[in-house]
């Protein structure tokens, strides 16, 4: 319900910049969710913002620094209002502020506000202070669960697809990598609360909900049987047509969820499946707590009994004392899956990670040169995917308009971009598309039919 004072609240304008990964697109989503009733209204102009949020990525080192040329900009634009006679309020959100800190005050004194994943939901609270001026303020809570209770039930969705976390955190610690640190202890949200938001946003028009983990398939919550009991339960909410889930750790790859896939229509026959090397040497070294021989097992049981399974998975080249053999297991492994997409990562020390301490690390060169080999497969194989498509019809849902006058965008079941002409009023509805073209990065058709 909308508080009749509301209207009656100066509009103040808040400006969100997200990196890093879906679930920072969900906190920030959150966030704007948070502010609406206290009379922020989004803008894409940070010169005119009253708030300025960062929701900031620590995953890599280029990832964090980028955070800092953005708040140089932020400060001048506040220094501007500042001598208008204005105020500007710089908030640092997310995993960089988790992890480093004050730290980030130090470099930027600019900024006002310093609060991890789990307080966000304080925002309100800790901008007032800000404004009573009680000095720089950080907030670098680990309950995630305090946080779900405090977020507003309310989400001001608007698409016709939207994200869900359900999972945060990781207890699995693989080397190189900070989200342990930055995001917590895994906590899993109970589904009925989860439930709860997907009728909410299936209302609200919503039709394809991807439920989002830092490791989404080790959820755990009450009221479903891990996330193939919670797949199962949400596909049977009303107006829910499409599941997806990511990001998925191997380890947590249950039979009962590969079951899942076999039997839950709504579930989407696509999954990221991280392997990050093919080499069982470097899989230990990264304490990945899978090999290349199980994770192999779980590609071939999904294909068993969903054979047009499309796979995506991240990879990391150049990880400490990988040696030629090593890297050319990864590549081995690839030409053996064979993905319909992928992310990859040169190996970027993290600091206070165990794998930044290792010696015979990969120099620079050698990683550029591993990282080009690597990726000029995994297009190669997303070119055949995308290829093979040509031809086929495919059910696609309407998401929003395109870039041409009277063109529609939307998903394939593979995650695959689609560009068809349809009307405007198309959106949230599923169509019929024959495909009649692959580019790199989408598919391109014409709509023979409403589905
Ligand atoms: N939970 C997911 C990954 C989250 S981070 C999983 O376990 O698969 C997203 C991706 O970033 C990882 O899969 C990995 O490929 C990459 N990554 C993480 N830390 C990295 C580092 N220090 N250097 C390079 N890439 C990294
Ligand atoms: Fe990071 Fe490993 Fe956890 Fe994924 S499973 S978030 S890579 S520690
Ligand atoms: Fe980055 Fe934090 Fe996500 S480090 S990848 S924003 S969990």
């Amino acid at each position: 319900m909308a508080c009749p004072s509301m209207n009656e609240l100066p509009s103040k304008r808040l400006f969100i910049k997200t990196f890093g990964c879906q679930m920072n697109v969900y906190d920030s989503e959150r966030m704007t969710d948070l502010l609406t009733p206290l009379g922020y209204r989004l803008t894409d102009n940070p010169a005119e913002a009253d708030l300025a949020v960062l929701n900031t990525c620590h995953i890599r080192d280029k990832a964090a620094e980028k955070v800092y040329s953005e708040l140089g900009r932020l400060r001048r634009f506040k220094d501007d209002r500042n001598q208008a006679g204005e105020s500007m309020v710089i908030a640092v959100a997310g995993c960089v502020a988790q992890a480093e800190g004050m730290e980030i005050q130090r470099r930027q004194p600019a900024v006002d506000l310093i609060l991890g994943p789990q307080a966000y939901h304080r925002l309100p609270e800790l901008i007032a202070r800000v404004h009573r001026a009680t000095g720089r303020l950080v907030a670098a809570d680990f309950e995630a669960e305090a946080k779900f209770d405090a977020l507003p039930q309310v989400r001001n969705v608007k698409g016709v697809t939207a994200f869900v976390t359900v999972q945060e955190g990781c207890d699995r610690f693989c080397t190189f990598c900070v989200v342990p640190y930055t995001r917590g202890a895994e906590f899993s949200r109970s589904a009925d609360a989860i439930e709860g938001e997907v009728r909410a946003l299936a209302a609200r028009g919503v039709r394809e909900i991807t439920l989002l983990g830092q490791n989404v398939n080790a959820w755990r919550g009450a009221g479903a049987d891990g996330l193939a009991g919670l797949v199962r339960r949400l596909a049977r909410v009303e107006g829910v047509e499409r599941l997806r889930y990511t990001t998925s750790h191997p380890a947590d790859m249950s039979e009962d969820l590969i079951a899942a896939h076999a039997e839950v229509e709504a579930l989407m026959p696509y999954l990221h499946l991280p392997v990050q090397a093919g080499s069982n040497v470097i899989l230990r070294a990264m304490n990945r707590a899978h090999t290349r021989e199980s994770y192999l097992r779980i590609i071939e049981r999904l294909r068993s009994v969903r054979p047009d399974i499309a796979l995506s998975g991240d990879f990391i080249v150049g990880f400490p004392g990988e040696t030629d053999a090593d890297f050319e297991a990864t590549l081995s492994l690839i030409r053996e899956v064979s993905y319909a997409s992928a992310f990859s990562f040169k190996y970027s020390p993290r600091p206070g990670t165990p794998a930044a301490a290792l010696p015979r690390q990969v120099d620079e060169a050698t990683k550029s040169a591993r990282l080009r080999m690597l990726q000029e497969l995994l297009n190669a194989q997303q070119a055949a995917f995308n290829g093979a498509a040509v031809g086929r019809v495919l059910p696609v849902l309407v998401e929003r308009p395109g870039r041409e006058p009277g063109q529609m965008i939307g998903r394939s079941p593979y995650l695959q971009a689609v560009h068809f002409d349809a009307a405007a009023d198309r959106a949230g509805s599923m169509v019929s598309v024959t495909i009649e073209a692959a580019h790199a990065n989408s598919l391109a058709g014409r709509v023979v039919e409403s589905a």
